[in-house]
C-alpha cells in the first residue's frame, strides 16, 4: 500500500467488565463465553462517549507520531455508533484537537466492522491525489448503546473502544488493497430508524442489533481467507513474507479456523479479543497499536489488516510500519 503508519494509539472506557461480572447481569457463564469466543472481558462506557474515545485514541496516535498536529489535513472516523448523527465524530475530534490552522477534511464512514480498513484505503486515495501530507484515521465504537442486554447470544460478544493511526504517503510500496461487499441486512444489522412524520409513524423503539451467529461465523471465515489469498496473489507474496496479520477481532474460533484452513501458524495472526471483546471498527487499530507497543511488529515490517462485518463488507490492505 502507498501509506506508512507513523503513529498509533488507542483508548478504552475506564470500566472493564469481566465475564464473571457479566454472569450477574445476563443468564450466561464465563465458561460458555470463553470457550465459544475466546473473550474474557470487555470495556463498557459509563461517562464516556464515542467522541471521547476517538479523541483519546487520536491524541495517543499524534503523540507517538511525534509530529506537529497541524500537518494533519484529513480526519476520517470509521464508526456506526457515533455520539450523534451530526456533527460527525471526525468534526468533533478536529475541534477538540484544535486543528484549524489549515484546511482540514473531516468525515465519518460506516462500513461496520470493516470500517477501519475502508477508511484507511480512502485516506490513501487522498494522500495520493492531493496536497495533504498526513491523515488521522480512527475507528471508534460505543456498541454497548445498541446491544439488546436481554439477548445473551449477542450482548456478551461486544465492547466499546477506539484506535487511531497517523499515516503519511509512502512512495516505496505499490498500492495494495482489496475491498468487497454483498448487501444483506438479515445476517447482521441493526433495526431500522423509525419514520415519525405527521403523515406516517413506524414507532419509537430504540435501535437494536441482531445477528445470526452461525451464518456470520461461516461468512467471516470465507471473507478472511478470500482477502488474505487475494492480497498475497495480487502482490506476489507468500504468507511467510507478511510479518503479521491483524484481523478484525470478533471471535478466536473464527481465526483458529482460518489458521487451520490456510495451513498457517497461529503466531502469524495477532489476537487480543480476550481483553476487549469485539469492538467493531475499533478492533483493528486497537490490535495494531498493541502489536506495536508489544513489539510484535516494528519499523520496516509488512503488516496485513483484514476486516469483515456488517453490510456485509470485507477486505484488507497491506501497510508498512
Ligand atoms: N451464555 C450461555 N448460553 C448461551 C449464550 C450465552 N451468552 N448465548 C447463547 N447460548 C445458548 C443458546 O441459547 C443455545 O442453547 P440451546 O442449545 O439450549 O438452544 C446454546 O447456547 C448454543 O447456542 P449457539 O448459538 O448454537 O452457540 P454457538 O456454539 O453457535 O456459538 C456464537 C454462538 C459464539 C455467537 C457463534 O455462532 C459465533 O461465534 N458466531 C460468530 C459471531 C461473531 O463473531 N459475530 C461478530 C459480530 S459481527 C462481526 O464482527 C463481523
Amino acid at each position: 500500500m502507498g501509506i506508512k503508519i507513523i503513529g498509533s494509539g488507542h483508548c478504552v472506557p475506564a470500566t472493564k467488565l469481566s465475564n464473571r461480572h457479566l454472569e450477574s447481569i445476563v443468564d450466561t457463564t464465563d465458561e460458555w463465553i470463553f470457550t465459544r469466543t475466546g473473550i474474557s472481558s470487555r470495556y463498557l462506557v459509563t461517562t464516556e462517549d464515542t467522541n471521547d474515545l476517538a479523541y483519546g485514541a487520536a491524541r495517543c496516535a499524534i503523540e507517538s507520531a511525534a509530529i506537529d498536529p497541524t500537518e494533519i489535513g484529513l480526519i476520517i472516523v470509521a464508526t456506526f455508533t457515533p455520539e450523534q448523527l451530526t456533527p460527525s465524530t471526525a468534526c468533533l475530534v478536529q475541534a477538540r484537537l484544535g486543528l484549524n490552522q489549515q484546511p482540514v477534511i473531516a468525515f465519518d464512514m460506516n462500513a461496520a466492522c470493516t470500517g477501519f480498513v475502508y477508511a484507511l484505503v480512502t485516506a490513501e486515495q487522498f494522500l495520493k491525489s492531493s496536497k495533504i501530507k498526513k491523515a488521522l484515521v480512527i475507528g471508534a465504537e460505543v456498541l454497548s448503546k445498541i446491544m439488546d442486554w436481554n439477548d445473551r447470544s449477542t450482548c456478551v460478544l461486544f465492547g466499546d473502544g477506539a484506535g487511531a493511526v497517523v499515516i503519511e504517503w509512502d512512495e516505496v510500496d505499490s498500492p495494495s488493497f482489496y475491498l468487497n461487499c454483498e448487501g444483506d441486512g438479515d445476517v447482521l444489522g441493526t433495526s431500522k430508524l423509525p419514520v415519525n412524520n405527521p403523515l406516517h409513524q413506524t414507532g419509537t423503539s430504540p435501535i437494536s442489533f441482531h445477528m445470526n451467529g452461525a451464518s456470520v461465523f461461516k461468512f467471516a471465515v470465507t471473507a478472511i481467507k478470500e482477502t488474505v489469498t487475494t492480497l498475497l496473489m495480487e502482490n506476489n507474496l507468500t504468507l511467510e513474507e507478511i510479518d503479521l496479520i491483524i484481523p478484525h477481532q470478533a471471535n478466536k474460533r473464527i481465526i483458529d479456523k482460518v489458521v487451520k484452513d490456510l495451513n498457517a501458524s497461529p503466531e502469524q495472526f495477532f489476537l487480543n479479543v480476550s481483553e476487549y471483546g469485539n469492538t467493531s471498527a475499533a478492533s483493528i487499530p486497537i490490535a495494531l497499536n498493541e502489536a506495536i507497543k508489544k513489539q510484535r511488529i516494528k519499523a520496516g515490517n509488512r503488516v496485513m489488516l483484514v476486516g469483515f462485518g456488517g453490510g456485509l463488507t470485507w477486505g484488507g490492505c497491506i501497510v508498512s510500519i
